[in-house]
């Protein structure tokens, strides 16, 4: 079966070499009439996960996303956006308590700053290392009329210094996230959480995962398979 998302009225096909993409891409417009671009897309590449994605149809990869509420406009060819996680977000929002602080250091255009800024009495910090995505976030923070997110252009590696203490750090780059846990657990409050995503080997230790830091694993989620042997985890961790 192919694969394809849909941001805002942007569908993006994943490129396979036995597709017959252009037919795909007709049929997603005909069965689809909230869609009025079609992409192809050829992998995430980098440090900044964008895609590597091409027009097929239509006029725009700039569009605007809507999830629970909350407007999100991105462009799928300069910044990274999922709109797969939703329902995962969707949960951590139930879970964040009003009056918490929160660093959410790989915030791309402010998905879970967005959707937690907006149903949560909460201050967020929220860094990433591409300006494009920072310049989305913040014009999602105006088009959704919020306050209370902080936008931040850096490397996480530095910006968690100029933060006070939080209650809680989200760390969304599940390719990398464990190279960043020193600096989340460094920021973090006294019994603060970690909403740490990684993607792992299906088999794996996932209680045994940390045991270099000085974490506790409170639960582990599978979020979604990412490949065959592989699969995105969403831990929530406590120190
Ligand atoms: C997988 S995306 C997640 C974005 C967002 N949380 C979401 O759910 O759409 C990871 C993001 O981390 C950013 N990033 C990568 N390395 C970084 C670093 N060292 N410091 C801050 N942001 C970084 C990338 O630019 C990208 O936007």
């Amino acid at each position: 079966m192919p694969s394809f998302d849909i941001v805002g009225d942007v569908a993006i096909i994943k490129y396979r070499e036995d597709l017959d993409i252009e037919s795909l891409a007709d049929y997603i417009l005909e069965k689809h009439k909230n869609v009025n671009n079609v992409a192809v897309d050829y992998g995430v590449e980098g440090e900044t996960r964008v895609r590597n994605v091409k027009l097929l149809r239509g006029t725009t990869l700039e569009t605007v996303h809507r999830e629970f509420g909350v407007r999100m406009k991105v462009d799928v060819s300069k910044v990274y956006f999922s709109p797969r996680l939703a329902t995962e977000r969707w949960r951590v929002v139930q879970e964040v308590q009003d009056g918490e602080k929160i660093y959410d250091m790989f915030c791309g255009v402010g998905p879970f700053s967005l959707l937690i800024g907006k149903y949560k009495n909460v201050e967020i910090y929220a860094s990433d290392i591409n300006p494009a995505a920072i310049a989305y976030l913040n014009e999602n923070i105006k088009l959704n009329k919020l306050s209370n997110i902080h936008s931040i252009l850096g490397d996480a590696a530095e910006v968690w210094k100029t933060l006070p203490k939080v209650n809680r750090v989200i760390m969304n780059l599940p390719h990398d996230s464990y190279h960043f846990l020193e600096y989340a657990i460094n920021v973090l409050s006294p019994n603060g959480k970690i909403n740490y995503y990684e993607i792992l080997p299906k088999d794996v230790d996932l209680y045994g995962r940390f045991s270099e830091f000085p974490v506790k694993v409170l639960n582990v989620r599978r979020v979604h398979e990412y490949s065959p042997a592989k699969t995105l985890f969403s831990f929530l961790l406590t120190i």
